[in-house]
């Protein structure tokens, strides 16, 4: 019985303590998750965040093999040592389907400039969780983006 006593007592204790730290850091808290929940109302997670919208990404119905062939000289350089063209993970997802999970011009936002997204965007939030390395900026032009987007739409069968 006193056992019982001095552990009630010990962890009121602590519940009082914790409970007047608790106070503040819930109100530092609460005002951080207000600021965030600003910032991230900003970010349209279809989209992603970069100047490419679906008004500049234009696709054909057909994928044009030249394009192709540039995009997948790309990838063997500066993409295929993280990123399979299956749907196995290696440092990063693999590339089957990324095309239907993802919006053309999420894909050339994040390929162009991967950091404010990998901030922001809570898909790659849980692939950062899971692949615990940040996609490196591979330094992609434009037209690098766009040929990789090419090759990724012919990886996922589009004729
Ligand atoms: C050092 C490894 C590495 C290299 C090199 C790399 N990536 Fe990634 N990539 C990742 C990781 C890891 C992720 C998952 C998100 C994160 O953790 O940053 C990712 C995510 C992606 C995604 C999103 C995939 C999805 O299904 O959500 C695309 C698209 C992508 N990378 C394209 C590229 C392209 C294009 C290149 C080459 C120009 C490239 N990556 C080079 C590691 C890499």
């Amino acid at each position: 019985m006193k056992k019982v006593l001095a552990v009630l007592s010990i962890s009121f204790i602590v519940y009082a303590c914790g409970g007047s730290d608790n106070s503040n850091s819930t109100n530092s808290e609460a005002t951080a998750t207000t600021t965030e929940t600003t910032a991230k109302s900003s970010y349209d997670p279809n989209r992603g965040e970069g100047k490419f919208s679906s008004e500049n990404v234009v696709l054909g119905a057909s994928v044009d093999p030249t394009m192709v062939a540039s995009g997948e000289k790309i990838q063997s350089v500066k993409c295929n040592a993280c990123h399979k063209l299956t749907d196995e993970k290696l440092v990063g997802p693999g590339w089957k389907g990324v095309t239907e999970r993802r919006k053309p011009e999420w894909i050339m936002n994040f390929i162009t400039n991967p950091d404010p997204m990998i901030d922001k965007d809570p898909q790659v939030q849980a692939s950062l969780e899971l692949c615990l390395v940040r996609m490196p900026n591979q330094g992609l032009n434009d037209d690098d983006a766009r040929n990789l987007l090419e090759f990724m739409r012919k990886n996922d069968g589009v004729k």
